[in-house]
């Protein structure tokens, strides 16, 4: 970094307060900014991070009505579930607020106040949609419709998901109402735009002149977006959940939820800082990060420092949004509305204590500059064989040696050797590096260095072997343990930025005093003579079944999807009564029926078809037990080629339904019928 800066605010993306947070909201925001920010404590800097539920929107007003129930309930609702859940994981905000408190009311009603009264908005009226039977104009995404390019019949309004294109709803062929089925009309309406274009040129320089230190894709989603030219942006909404749009003859209209969002930085700092909050706003020595996924960037880098600077008054724009891409989960897009995610309230749950864990993996994973994906293999697998079998072997290691040979007590070193200086020498370096990386977003490698100190430190006790030595030479095993209670010691504050849990843990154990970053790589950070505390194990193995239960959610919620998400097949292309007639259906009854040996989907039946008995193999074993079948009449094709199947020669096909599921159930008449009767 060449500038220096006297105070940093760490912001974090607000999570819409329409369900709980998941690993990919913490992988792509919260993980990082904690460390961040974390580390800047350690270094004794000013910082403060802040965060907060967004709780208007459209999508909360939906859900609200699905479940009859207010938008403040649903926002209530998971509001608190976030928070407790980030606190419980240790995202150590200064200030986890909401968009719904007063005082972020008046703040973005201000902010919205202010720009109109400096004439910074266009005012425009234009034809929206409407639903007259909801009372209330329609989001593009709440109308579906045929799509006018390729003719899907479910496109949603802003998009058509069948060819990808982006529409307008009001392009929709025969366009309805996603909340009532309604054939909604136009109505003309009126809105605020900030005009985006107006701010081009100062929006270039300040990014793609000033901030080509930026992380690459978000640099280059910005320089697309300022190459294409920018358009003036509607920030009001016709909607009855959100900030009142302050302005005479605005009723029934709120501000855009991405107005008053961003704006939620500001408020939750004056919430926090009612005093000092603009400091961390204006003064040019502050700095702002926002931490963010990459679905923010355009409103993070483009409308929202637009409002900035429309406002004026010294408002800072933020020095660097170090957005992360997307987490998969296990190889699919994670989706609230498809419940395909691991929610952080339930991970807690089921992995009681071991906040640490997810911590690391999310970040030893973290889509820094590719989607990536979380599996529950991997996370297994790096707990298992690097947090267990690196870093908790080697202090176990340590503390158990420290009371085998000292009862406790940490040992006064002897003279040291080379073994002991290149050790030393190693750690500051994984300093400089770590340092380094932190410092410039680059969390994955720095959690990397982290654990080469744990990787050092198992080395040398391989070199050293002071459970040999202790045979022989005592006044070397002194030496040797005093230096690896120092590398765990120097392990503790490391990773208190990315385990603090574990970090604290042995901070204790090791009775340190309160740690910072500058005593990282020092040779007397538990001074001899000290008596540590017992032994504890900081990681456990995570064993299979533990595994193989959240995979088995998966498996069932996918399931569910499935059964969801099934339409009936789209009808065929006209057929005439000969084409039909040509197909020879007919009832029969069965009289044997058996599982064919060696196929485990086909069952053998022997039919009465009237005129005598007739072998038909189906593939339906896997739905059926065969006794249950014998006397009862299906229908089968007649005509249908003979062909062999294992051996044996099918005389025909036996008709069954398919389910959404996909069991086959086998159709039979509703009441006897004479075998070798024909359906018509
Ligand atoms: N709620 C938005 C989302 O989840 C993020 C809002 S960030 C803020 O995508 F800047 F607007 F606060
Ligand atoms: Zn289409």
């Amino acid at each position: 970094m060449d500038k220096k800066f006297k105070r940093t605010l760490v912001t974090t993306a607000l999570p819409y307060a329409n369900g709980p947070v998941h690993i990919g909201h913490l992988a792509g925001v919260y993980v990082p900014a904690d460390i961040y920010t974390r580390y800047l404590r350690l270094k004794g800097e000013d910082v403060i991070m802040i965060g907060g539920s967004d709780e208007h929107g459209v999508p909360i007003t939906i859900k609200a009505k699905n479940e009859g129930v207010t938008p403040q309930d649903i926002v209530d609702r998971y509001h608190k579930i976030i928070k407790d859940s980030m606190e419980e994981l240790g995202i150590s905000f200064d200030i986890y607020s909401r968009t719904t408190t007063d005082i972020h009311t008046a703040t973005a009603s201000e902010f919205f106040r202010h720009l109109y009264d400096k004439g910074e908005f266009v005012e425009k009226t234009s034809m929206q949609l409407y639903d007259e039977k909801a009372n209330q104009f329609l989001a593009d995404r709440y109308v579906i419709g045929e799509c006018p390019h390729c003719h899907f019949d479910h496109a949603y309004g802003d998009q058509c998901e069948k060819c990808g294109t982006s529409l307008n709803a009001t392009d929709l062929i025969n366009p309805k109402s996603a909340i009532t089925g309604n054939t909604p009309v136009l109505r003309e309406t009126k809105h605020w735009y900030l005009p985006l274009d107006k701010w081009e040129p100062a929006l270039s320089k300040w990014i793609l002149d000033g901030h080509k230190e930026w992380k690459t894709n978000v640099y280059g989603q910005c320089k697309s977006w300022i190459d294409l030219g920018l358009q003036p942006r509607a920030v009001s909404r016709d909607l009855d959940w959100g900030v009142p749009v302050p302005v005479e003859g605005a009723d029934g209209k709120v501000l855009y939820v991405w107005f008053d969002a961003p704006i939620g930085y500001i408020s939750n700092t004056k919430e926090l800082l009612p005093d000092t909050w603009e400091k961390y706003w204006k003064d040019p020595e502050s700095r702002v990060i926002n931490f963010i996924g990459k679905d923010n960037i355009v409103f993070h880098c483009i409308v929202f420092p637009a409002m900035l600077m429309a406002y004026g008054d010294n408002y800072q724009l933020p020095d660097n949004v170090p957005a992360n891409e997307f987490l998969n989960l296990e190889g699919d897009k994670i989706s609230t509305s498809r419940n395909w995610a691991v929610w952080l309230h339930e991970y807690l749950r089921d992995f009681e204590g071991k906040q640490d864990v997810l911590r690391y993996v999310l970040t030893a994973n973290a889509p820094e500059t590719k989607d990536n994906d979380f599996t529950w293999a991997d996370f297994q697998q790096r707990n298992n064989s690097e947090l267990v079998a690196i870093l908790g072997n080697f202090v176990n290691r340590v503390l158990v040696l420290t009371h085998k040979y000292y009862g406790g007590v940490v040992p006064v070193p002897n003279a040291v050797t080379d073994t002991e200086t290149a050790a030393y020498a190693e750690l500051a370096e994984i300093k400089i590096r770590l340092g380094e990386y932190l410092d410039t977003f680059h969390f994955r490698e720095a959690l990397k260095e982290a654990m080469n100190i744990a990787r050092l430190g198992n080395r040398y006790l391989q070199e050293t072997e002071p459970w040999k030595l202790a045979k022989t030479d005592m006044e070397r095993v002194a030496t040797v343990m005093n230096t690896a209670v120092q590398l765990c010691a120097n392990i503790a504050i490391a990773f208190e930025p990315f385990l603090p849990f574990m970090s604290d843990k042995l901070a204790r154990i090791l009775r340190m005093e309160p740690m910072t970053w500058d005593q990282l790589g020092s040779n007397d950070l538990v001074a001899a003579g000290t008596e540590i505390g017992a032994a504890e194990l900081l990681f456990e193995k995570i064993e299979d079944d533990a595994i193989q239960a959240q995979l088995d959610r998966l498996a069932r919620i996918k399931e569910e999807n499935k059964l969801k998400q099934w339409q009936p097949a789209p009808v065929q292309e006209a057929t005439d009564f000969d084409t039909f007639m040509k197909m020879d259906i007919r009832v029969g009854t069965v009289k044997e029926c058996s599982r064919v040996p060696k196929a485990d989907k086909l069952l053998q039946f022997l039919i009465d078809d009237g005129m005598g008995d007739r072998t038909i193999v189906s593939g339906i074993a896997k739905y059926y037990d065969p006794a249950d079948l014998v006397g009862k009449q299906v229908c089968f094709i007649a005509n249908f080629p003979s062909r062999r199947l294992k051996g044996i020669e099918s005389q025909g096909m036996i008709l069954s339904a398919e389910n959404a599921d996909g069991t086959l159930v086998v159709v039979g008449p509703t009441g006897p019928v004479t075998p070798g009767s024909q359906v018509k």
